[in-house]
């Protein structure tokens, strides 16, 4: 933790235990005591074998499911704090989520797609249209704003998606398997593309992947193993990319 640190989000001993199926009477403990702090500015990989609780973890710091036990800090707000209704409106405002499948609506444009968020949220479309033509632009996606997603290719329309994830600027961005429909091209600039966002924007992103290569392409690498944090560490200074310097 560097002096300046800000924690956006903190885990505290979290677990998380599912009910056992009927047939065959086996509770799981998908998550078995999990401390976790991350900071403002972080881009954080969480890796492991299948199973290994990485999806219930993310879904846990997005409050998408409660813990069984232990807690989960947002902006220094404890989820369980929040009620249903209350939690929602967090999520939607302050996290973005991006996931393996695009999740783009077919029959609206891709500016449409990405100002979705805002208009659910009551911001007029004009304006949101005006944010969302923003982010686009920040993915590299400004130039295609009016097509349908099924006019873009898979890597295109994963762009969409981290746009539309970045449109309410949230607080911090949880991606699931975000290259996981990916080429390895398309999954490389994806993953360049949050360290973009992290790097000159200060975005903080978690990012899951059962992929090690995709997740060394992280600064921080968390890796799971049947439900606990078995190894948290801090590669060197990534090297900055060399490609696609900006057309003059
Ligand atoms: N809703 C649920 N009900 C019961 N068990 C669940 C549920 N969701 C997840 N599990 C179990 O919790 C454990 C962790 O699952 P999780 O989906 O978090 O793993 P993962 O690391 O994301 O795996 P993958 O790489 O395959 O996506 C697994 O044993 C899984 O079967
Ligand atoms: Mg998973």
């Amino acid at each position: 933790m560097t002096e300046t640190g800000v924690a956006i989000l903190q885990v505290e001993n979290v677990r998380k235990e599912f009910a056992p199926a009927e047939e065959d009477g086996v509770a799981v403990t998908a998550i078995d005591g999990v401390d976790l702090a991350v900071e403002k500015g972080q881009f954080v990989a969480i890796t492991g074998a299948s199973g290994s609780g990485k999806s219930t973890l993310l879904h846990l710091l997005g409050g998408i499911t409660r813990p069984s036990s232990g807690a989960v800090r947002l902006e220094g707000v404890d989820l369980a704090t929040l009620g249903d209704e209350a939690l929602a409106v967090l999520r939607r405002r302050r996290i973005g989520f991006v996931f393996q499948r695009y999740n783009l609506l077919p029959e609206l444009s891709l500016v449409e797609n990405v100002a979705l968020p805002l208009v659910l949220d009551g911001v007029g479309n004009a304006a949101a249209e005006k944010r969302a033509h923003a982010a686009l632009e920040r993915v590299g996606m400004g130039h295609r704003a009016g097509h349908r997603p099924d006019a873009l290719s898979g890597g295109e329309q994963q762009r969409g998606a981290i746009a539309r994830a970045l449109v309410t600027a949230p607080a911090i961005v949880l991606a699931d398997e975000p290259t996981g429909a990916l080429d390895s091209a398309n999954s490389r600039r994806v993953i360049e593309l949050f360290r973009d966002l992290v790097e000159r924007e200060g975005q903080t992103v978690v990012l899951v992947t059962h992929d090690p290569a995709i997740a060394a392409g992280a600064p921080r690498v968390v890796r799971m193993r049947d439900g606990r944090v078995e190894s948290d560490s801090l590669a060197p200074a990534a090297a900055p990319s060399s490609s696609g310097a900006a057309p003059r």
